[in-house]
């Protein structure tokens, strides 16, 4: 506790003492990147939606702070699920405020739902974090196609409409979130909208689900042309969120990593092709089990090149984590990262623990294996702050990580599960920044 007695999770830290080999079984929980975009869709029902197998994380708890902020009531019935009740939003502020925004740039998500529902909305313009720009750009140019009138003014975008109307719109690059904003704001339009160039990411596969569900008309998502017959109005839905592929798949790397025999209950390897693929091709054997996936390592790690892409092409969430377990095979990796322009911060600091890994404009030439030695290293965003953890089970000795706030946004409990996996790791509350 700090000195007010107060805890400060921003000051907790994780100490790991490496060398164990991770045996046993992990259950995959609900995927962030589904459940928050699924969140922001409960705005476009105009009656309750339950969420279940919702991931216990601080985004999800971020949101939900939004959402309340909106006048849509949140309640849990239990750890992993929610009730939003989007009714007392026509009496809220429509804004998302700088403050949440900054804190969680998923945040922007809801605008297509607040625009397509209410007609208007407010929402801060996220500005860039750790990794990149991040510009929301497109999902703009979308809504406006769909007759949103847009100001950009203070730092923040105000958009006003009286009735979406159907439209045909390109992306000029594939995103996610615009996707996800321009799907569920053409929705509720008058007409027929198509998109082209949309993201397939699963999370957009399982946002169409919900939506339809809802009651939407939406066909093609997971493919790179959406079309979505808009309708009057959506219904309330009870739906239980798809497994992370992306903390599956670090899970596999630990596994790998460590000359391990891990079973990952219920991950979703029909979203992971291109992660098993890759992680296959250093040896490791991926082997489908029942819905579940079992992971053995092998006796040496060989190198693997990657390039991230677009779904279905090698997840950019998972390149920090395939770093490390390129760093402990034995000979030279490519890593080249083609979605953010700034997403190697983890690179400096696994170099401090004994990596050799080498930037060059936007690849890391990777030579193993690396002799790790435990030291103190910081975390800096989310996926960066897994591949330490994941160095830190292979490092000789004791490492320390700091602000691992960073990894509990996506990760649950993640020093918990991995001690259930047999290693040396815990998690030290109010450490000394
Ligand atoms: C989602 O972010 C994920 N977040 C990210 O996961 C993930 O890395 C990303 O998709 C790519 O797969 C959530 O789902 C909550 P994008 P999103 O819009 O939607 C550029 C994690 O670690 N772009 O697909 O924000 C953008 O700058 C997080 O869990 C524009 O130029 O990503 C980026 O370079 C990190 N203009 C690229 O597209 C726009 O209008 C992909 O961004 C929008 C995006």
């Amino acid at each position: 506790m700090g000195r007010t007695g107060v805890r400060r999770p921003f000051m907790d830290k994780i100490v790991i003492h490496g060398g164990k080999r991770l045996s046993g079984e992990v259950q995959i929980l609900g995927a962030k990147n589904a459940a928050l975009p699924l969140m922001c869709a409960a705005l476009v029902g105009d009656r309750p939606t339950t969420f279940r197998h919702l991931p216990a994380l601080t985004d999800v708890a971020t949101m939900v702070r939004l959402l309340r902020s909106l006048g849509c009531e949140c309640s849990y019935a239990d750890e992993r699920t929610l009730t939003l009740d989007p009714r007392g939003v026509a009496q809220g502020t429509f804004e998302a405020p700088y403050e949440l925004v900054k804190t969680m740039r998923a945040s922007v998500t809801v605008m297509g739902p607040l625009l397509a529902r209410f007609g208007r909305t407010r929402i801060s313009l996220p500005g860039g974090c750790a990794i990149g720009a991040r510009p929301i750009d497109q999902h703009l140019k979308g809504l406006e196609a769909l007759g949103a009138q847009i100001t950009l003014r203070h730092g923040y975008v105000d958009l006003r409409a009286d009735r979406l109307r159907g439209a045909d719109f390109v992306f000029d690059t594939v995103t996610v979130g615009g996707t996800q904003n321009v799907m569920m704001a053409a929705a509720l339009a008058n007409g027929t909208s198509r998109l082209e160039n949309a993201a397939r990411e699963p999370e957009v596969q399982e946002l169409a689900i919900v939506l339809n569900k809802m009651g939407a008309k939406i066909s093609g998502a997971g493919t790179p042309t959406v079309l979505i017959e808009g309708v009057d109005r959506l219904d309330g839905v009870d739906h239980a969120v798809l497994p992370d592929r992306i903390e599956a798949g670090t899970f596999m790397v630990a596994a790998a990593l460590t000359g391990g025999d891990v079973l990952l209950r219920d991950a979703p390897v029909e979203y992971m092709q291109a992660v098993i693929a890759k992680i296959q091709q250093t040896g490791t054997r991926c082997e489908a089990e029942g819905g579940n996936l079992r992971v053995v390592a092998p006796e040496r790690l060989k190198p693997v090149d990657v390039v991230t892409r677009p779904h279905p092409g090698f997840p950019t969430d998972m390149q920090a984590q395939l770093t490390v377990l390129a760093s402990a095979a034995h000979g030279r990796s490519a890593i080249t990262e083609t979605i953010f322009e700034n997403r190697f911060m983890h690179v400096p600091e696994l170099n401090r623990l004994g990596a050799d890994i080498v930037v060059n404009g936007n690849t890391a030439i990777v030579r193993g294996p690396a002799q790790y030695t435990g030291s103190t290293v910081m975390a800096t965003d989310l996926r960066a702050s897994a591949s330490l953890v994941l160095a830190g089970l292979i490092a000789e000795g004791r490492t320390e990580i700091r602000r691992v706030y960073h990894i509990d946004r996506g990760y649950e409990r993640i020093e918990t599960r991995l001690q259930a996996l047999g290693a040396d790791i815990e998690r030290h509350h109010d450490a000394p920044a």
